[in-house]
């Protein structure tokens, strides 16, 4: 049988994900499905990518435990993992101390670049990759006041400090931050949102994942916050969940605005979809996620990347036979150190290919970023509206170059006149414009009294270019008009309370 040889190089490859979430079950179906597709259509490459797969168990220990174990006794050579940035830590530092590129496709939170190692390689986005477009958004309708509402966790907390300073250099000003627990209750979701509703803000960034940010619209909508005036925006956190949210949350989002990462639609990311559903199927047929999403993508391109990345050692004739291995005798257990990581992440670093999230490329340590697609949802799911870019802000289209507007929005309330962002507070009276009540030049203002409804109705041109001059205000000021008799008439308080009246909220609404 001397025509069937074993010529190609196994590499191992640690893989470590919390096993028994959606999370981990996807990328551990697509990470094994992108090995399969590149070997099967890269038949002559003389290296194999092997997994060994460990189990983090949903926490920080059993993350550490896994990947020691891993570098310990099966002396992998990377690792793709861990699932949450939660996890990473310590991971990054077992990275370092064996030379293993510690490879995530989920782990997304900014904090972890401040560990400034080389060994991890985060093959997604970090958080705040989305904030430019966010900024461009909020400049782009002039809203001057922003709250921001994220979950009470290191994933929610972590965007703050660039989303608030991002929109600070637009003159845009965080009026509020909302840091909602995830086991909060419905009541206590309420509570808040009545709180946030007594505001002037008008404009919520929502930075969280479902279902808590199902329930949060759920409520909002109850309240009467998904009107018209009110504008949300949604992070990538929800947007790139929108199409697997359930009818009667669509329906409370109604107008909601959201960014995600533009992920081209292709042949391929067709054909993977597909095949990837049948098999996802196979394998846990009671599972309630069956469409591919976002995190099983980054995962499949980090496992093709890391077969590009161990084959071109292979031809740059490096040797994988076994040099002999030197531990480090001051760390942990004496760790492995692996005498091929380094070469491995180097070749990672400089690998660059058409993956099914579009062009992969490692850039300091990150997957590179290139569009967001910006959308609106509407009816019983979402609208594209148009991109953002690195080069050309916002577009219509990823790769156009003139600045067109978005496609028409429409807003909550079904509205489709841009939204002002800001109002005087709820609880906050009216202003009030005292209108004299007399006789004669009726064409400029005219005080009239319905009998049946007993409501004043003021008309006239000095009113009419008074609502003119209110409309053209950047933000909402809510007003009526008070009729005021004089001298004794007394409809409306003296003269001067009147005054004092009108301007206390003045002063308050500049
Ligand atoms: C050839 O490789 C396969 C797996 O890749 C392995 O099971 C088998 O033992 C190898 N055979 C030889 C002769 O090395
Ligand atoms: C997050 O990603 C963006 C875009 O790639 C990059 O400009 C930024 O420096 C990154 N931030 C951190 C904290 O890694
Ligand atoms: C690759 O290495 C082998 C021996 O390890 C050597 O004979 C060969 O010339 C090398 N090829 C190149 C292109 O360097
Ligand atoms: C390790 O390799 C070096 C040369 O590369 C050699 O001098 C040394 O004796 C080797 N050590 C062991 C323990 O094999
Ligand atoms: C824009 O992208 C489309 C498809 O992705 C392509 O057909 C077209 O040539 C591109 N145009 C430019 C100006 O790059
Ligand atoms: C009509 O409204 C005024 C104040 O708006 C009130 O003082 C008056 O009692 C009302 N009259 C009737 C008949 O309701």
């Amino acid at each position: 049988m001397g025509m069937a040889q074993n010529t190609t190089i196994p590499v191992k490859v640690g893989v470590v994900l919390d096993l028994d979430t959606w999370v981990g079950k996807m990328g551990l179906s697509c990470i094994s499905m992108a090995l399969s597709d590149w070997y099967a259509s890269h038949g002559h490459y003389k290296t194999r990518v092997i997994t060994k797969i460990r189990d983090s168990q949903r926490d920080v220990v059993g993350a550490a435990a896994a990947a020691l174990d891993l570098l310990q006794n099966e002396e992998v050579e990377a690792i793709i993992g861990p699932g949450s940035s939660m996890q990473a830590n310590f991971m990054i530092g077992l990275g370092s101390k064996a030379r293993v590129p510690i490879i995530s496709f989920s782990a997304t939170s900014p904090s972890l670049s401040s560990l400034q190692s080389q060994y991890f390689v985060r093959a997604t986005l970090n958080d705040s990759a989305q904030v430019p477009a966010i900024k461009a958004i909020v400049q782009a309708f002039g809203w001057r006041e922003v709250v921001l509402i994220c979950v009470d966790n290191e994933y929610g907390n972590g965007v703050i400090p660039s989303l608030t300073s991002a929109l600070q250099e637009v003159d845009t000003h965080v009026t509020y931050r909302s840091a909602i627990h995830l086991s909060a209750t419905d009541d206590q979701i309420v509570k808040e949102l009545y709180k946030l509703m007594t505001m002037s803000t008008r404009v919520f960034i929502v930075h969280m994942f479902t279902p808590l940010g199902s329930r949060l619209f759920t409520k909002a909508n109850e309240v009467g916050m998904m009107e018209e005036g009110y504008v949300w925006i949604l992070t990538d956190g929800m947007t790139d969940f929108l199409s697997t949210l359930d009818p009667s949350a669509i329906d409370s989002m109604q107008g909601v605005l959201g960014v995600k990462p533009h992920v081209p639609r292709t042949k391929e990311l067709d054909s993977v979809k597909i095949r990837w559903k049948k098999k996802f199927q196979e394998e846990y047929p009671i599972n309630e996620i069956s469409e591919l999403n976002i995190f099983g993508l980054r995962a499949y391109d980090a496992a093709s990347a890391l077969a590009i990345a161990v084959e071109k050692l292979s031809v740059g004739n490096f040797s994988f036979q076994k040099t002999n291995i030197s531990r480090d005798s001051i760390s942990l257990e004496s760790i492995r150190v692996s005498p091929i990581g380094p070469n491995i992440l180097h070749s990672l670093l400089s690998t660059q290919f058409r993956g099914l999230t579009g062009h992969f490329q490692i850039v300091d340590g990150q997957l590179h970023s290139s569009a967001f697609q910006i959308v609106n949802v509407n009816g019983e799911g979402e609208k594209g509206v148009g991109f953002w870019t690195q080069e050309n802000g916002i577009v219509r289209r990823p790769n156009s170059t003139s600045k067109v507007n978005l496609r028409a929005i429409t807003w909550p309330g079904e509205s489709t006149s841009v939204p002002k962002g800001w109002v005087l507070p709820t609880n906050g009276k009216k202003l009030k414009i005292g209108v004299p009540v007399k006789e004669g030049f009726s064409e400029f203002v005219k005080v009239m009294r319905d009998p049946i409804t007993n409501t004043t109705k003021v008309t006239g041109y000095c009113i009419a270019i008074f609502d003119a001059v209110m409309a053209t205000l950047p933000y909402a000021v809510p007003y009526e008009y008070v009729p005021f008799e004089t001298p004794d008439g007394n409809a409306a308080g003296n003269y001067d309370e009147l005054i004092s009246q009108v301007y206390f909220q003045v002063s308050h609404t500049l």
